[in-house]
């Protein structure tokens, strides 16, 4: 039997990266899986690619700031499957540039993307959750939110929001046995890594241990560990995943 089978799973920004990622792996595991992005086409595509694999996914094209789409996105979810166990909030973005040049609006931006985004899904999933008395929250941050990198005040400021999230919102819940954590990966081969300077790529490279980035499925496989029963007893952490970086 699969270990997710009968387990309903929403992941954000699930288009590409580790998002998809993620995704591809409830599924494999037997999850079904609501796939939330901006681009309904990538979204539709990975929706064949699990239907294809003999799995079950719906695409929810919206933007995770939009806290109305996102309510009635994650209503048509629990309608639908009648609960929902996992929430994955992975959707986000960087304004790369030293805060003397930073605009208000790539202050604004990543913010309101990657910490409100997280808020918006989970305000939307927590009462169900809570009546279930089961049901995990993930919450994609980064070591950039531990250690923090000059050119990210933004993004860094919002990766640390998100561990201070969790863990206020994991003793929140904890007690109806709802569990909350965070993921801190190092630097993962996706989009977003790929248009950093060769320069900046080399430098982190020279750092990691491990002598190799990590994958969007590195991450997938850690998240998927945090989802199941075998993590019962854990909540309010955050974990990192860097290949040694830090
Ligand atoms: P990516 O850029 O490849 O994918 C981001 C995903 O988020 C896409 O599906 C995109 O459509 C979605 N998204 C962005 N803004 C959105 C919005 N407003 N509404 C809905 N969806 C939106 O990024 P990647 O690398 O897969 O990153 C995923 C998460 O992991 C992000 O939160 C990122 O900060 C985090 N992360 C990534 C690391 C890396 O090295 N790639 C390292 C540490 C953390």
């Amino acid at each position: 039997m699969k270990e997710f089978e009968g387990k309903i799973a929403i992941v954000t920004g699930a288009s590409r990266g580790i998002g998809r990622a993620i995704a591809l792996k409830f599924a494999g595991e037997g999850a079904r899986v609501a796939l939330v992005a901006r681009n309904a086409e990538a979204l539709n595509e990975l929706v064949g690619e699990i239907k294809g694999a003999g799995g079950e996914a719906v695409a929810i094209p919206l933007d995770v700031t939009d806290s109305r789409a996102v309510a009635d996105g994650v209503n048509e979810v629990i309608s639908h499957w009648k609960r929902v166990d996992f929430l994955v909030n992975n959707a986000g973005i960087t304004r790369d540039t030293l805060l003397m040049r930073m605009k208000e609006e790539d202050w604004d931006r990543v913010i309101s993307v990657n910490l409100k985004g997280a808020f918006n899904f989970s305000k939307a999933v927590i009462r169900q959750m809570m009546k279930q008395r089961s049901g995990v929250i993930v919450n994609i941050s980064s070591v950039v939110g531990i250690i923090g990198n000059a050119g990210q005040t933004n993004y860094a400021a919002s990766k640390a929001g998100l561990i201070a999230f969790t863990k206020s919102l994991a003793k929140e819940v904890g007690p109806r046995n709802v569990r909350v954590v965070a993921v801190a990966p190092g630097f993962i081969e996706t989009d977003m890594t790929a248009v950093l300077p060769d320069e900046v790529k080399k430098a982190y490279f020279s750092n990691i241990p491990l002598r190799r980035f990590g994958k969007p499925e590195d991450v997938a496989e850690l998240v998927a560990f945090l989802c199941s029963d075998r993590a019962s007893y854990i909540t309010g952490q955050t974990f990192i995943i860097d290949g040694g970086l830090t």
